[in-house]
């Protein structure tokens, strides 16, 4: 397994470019199970998860080009759909697998998709995919770990969600684009991502309105068409960049970006005492003198989100005082914690609080990689420590960030990518 080492102490200049958003691609992808024919997705970001998403879909028998090479440009082809499953050993590495669910029942009449299982962050169910498909008439059995759903067709509802689920909320509107009636999904998730899919659903031909706030309404359609869409940028990748230059006291024009996507980033990391302006097509951010301590909450969209607790955590060991965040969407979401501590860090986790007194002067070590976002604040903490620090296990990084080393190493930082040996 490949690891990622940096020596820290540079101030991160220049600037980087954000790749295409992988919660937004991997719903996308999947909605293109509800159409026949060939849909074009461009700024597509090269991404394992987007890896497994595309071997999902290919072996249902759909084809994609180009078939091998890393590409940002994809051509999906489902005219060769004939198979409805989305088997436990893809499912186990990526939970969004279930994206597939919904638009495999609306269009096909069935599907059977492993049971994602718990991850690192905690148990995840999908209990509101589940209610939701049944309230569109969907027979949902659970057959040896797996999902087995089966519709003659799919017919409107009302439906409730008990939590406010982004992909709970996009496998329902990607369900009800193609069933028969009215579908209206209450305490939706808003989050820019189920905003975006509702967009690509219209240029598909649904009927989606309010995609993006607590109510979406959809007036099923018969039939839908391939379309041709670039992948909006990717909001947690240049959070994560401009929590790195606040830290590193650098000064980093991020590029790319949608800046009503980070209002709750932007507002925290001013806080925090950093400058934040907007450019011609980014944000560029500043790290002057000393942090200041933040205190964060984690809720859904638009308030401060889960995927960039862990960065802000590495802000606060920075930062002059104690800082409070507490993470409310995830159980199990502080597993870089203990990371960070064998690095110098002073946090203590009561619950689903944690509590970090700063300045803490953090020193590299070999640290552990558990999940995505946990990976991205270990090299966060490496950047700032003294000496060096040895990131193992970081294919959970290439989960979600495109080469992170190399955009990392064009803005100044001393970090590379050492392959594992055999
Ligand atoms: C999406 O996961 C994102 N993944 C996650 O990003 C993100 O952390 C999460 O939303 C919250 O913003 C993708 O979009 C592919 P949820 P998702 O359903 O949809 C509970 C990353 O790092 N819940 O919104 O799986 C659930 O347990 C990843 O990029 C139910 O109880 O999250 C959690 O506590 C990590 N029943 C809360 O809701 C359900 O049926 C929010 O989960 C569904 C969810």
């Amino acid at each position: 397994m490949d690891c990622i080492v940096i020596r820290g102490g540079r101030h991160l200049k220049g600037e980087v470019r954000i790749s295409g958003a992988k919660n937004a691609a991997l719903p996308i992808l999947a909605s293109s199970l509800l159409a026949r024919g060939t849909s074009t997705f461009k700024n597509v970001p090269l991404l394992n998860d987007v890896d497994t998403m595309r071997r999902l879909i290919v072996g249902m028998g759909a084809t994609i080009e180009p078939a091998d090479a890393a590409a940002r440009t994809l051509r999906i082809c489902t005219d060769g759909v004939s198979d409805f499953d989305a088997p436990y050993e893809l499912v186990k590495t990526m939970r969004a697998s279930v994206l597939v669910l919904g638009p495999l029942v609306a269009r096909h009449g069935r599907a059977r998709v492993s049971l994602p299982g718990g991850c690192a962050i905690g148990a995840r169910p999908i209990d509101q995919h589940l209610k939701g498909l049944e309230a569109m008439g969907a027979k949902i059995a659970l057959e040896h770990g797996y999902v087995v759903a089966k519709a003659r067709r799919l017919h409107g509802a009302a439906i409730v969600c008990d939590i406010p689920t982004v992909t709970g909320t996009e496998n329902l509107m990607m369900a009800a684009a193609l069933a028969k009636g009215r579908s209206t999904i209450e305490n939706a998730a808003r989050e820019p991502e189920v905003e975006e899919l509702g967009r690509v659903l219209n240029k598909m031909g649904a009927h989606v309105e309010g995609a993006g706030t607590s109510v979406v309404t959809v007036e099923g359609v018969e039939e839908l068409q391939p379309i041709e869409h670039a992948i909006m940028p990717d909001r947690i990748e240049a959070g994560t960049f401009m929590v790195a230059a606040a830290i590193t006291r650098g000064d980093v024009l991020v590029r790319d970006v949608v800046p009503e996507h980070l209002d709750a980033v932007v507002a925290k990391l001013r806080n925090a005492g950093a400058e934040v302006t907007p450019e011609e097509g980014g944000l560029r951010v500043r790290g002057r003198g000393e942090l200041s301590p933040i205190d964060i909450t984690t809720q859904p969209f638009p308030g401060f989100p889960t995927d960039m607790q862990a960065q802000f955590m590495v802000l606060a060991t920075r930062a002059r005082g104690q800082s409070v965040i507490t993470e409310t969407i995830f159980e199990n979401r502080y597993m870089h914690v203990q990371e960070l501590a064998r690095m110098g860090a002073d946090i203590v986790v009561d619950g689903r609080t944690s509590v970090i007194r700063g300045p803490s002067k953090l020193s590299g070590a070999k640290v552990m990689a558990t999940d995505l976002r946990a990976s991205a604040s270990l090299i966060l903490a490496g950047l700032v420590a003294e000496g060096e620090t040895e990131v193992l296990r970081v294919y959970h990084l290439d989960r979600g960030y495109e080469k992170i080393e190399r955009k990392l190493r064009g803005l100044g930082a001393d970090v590379k990518r050492v392959r594992e040996r055999g």
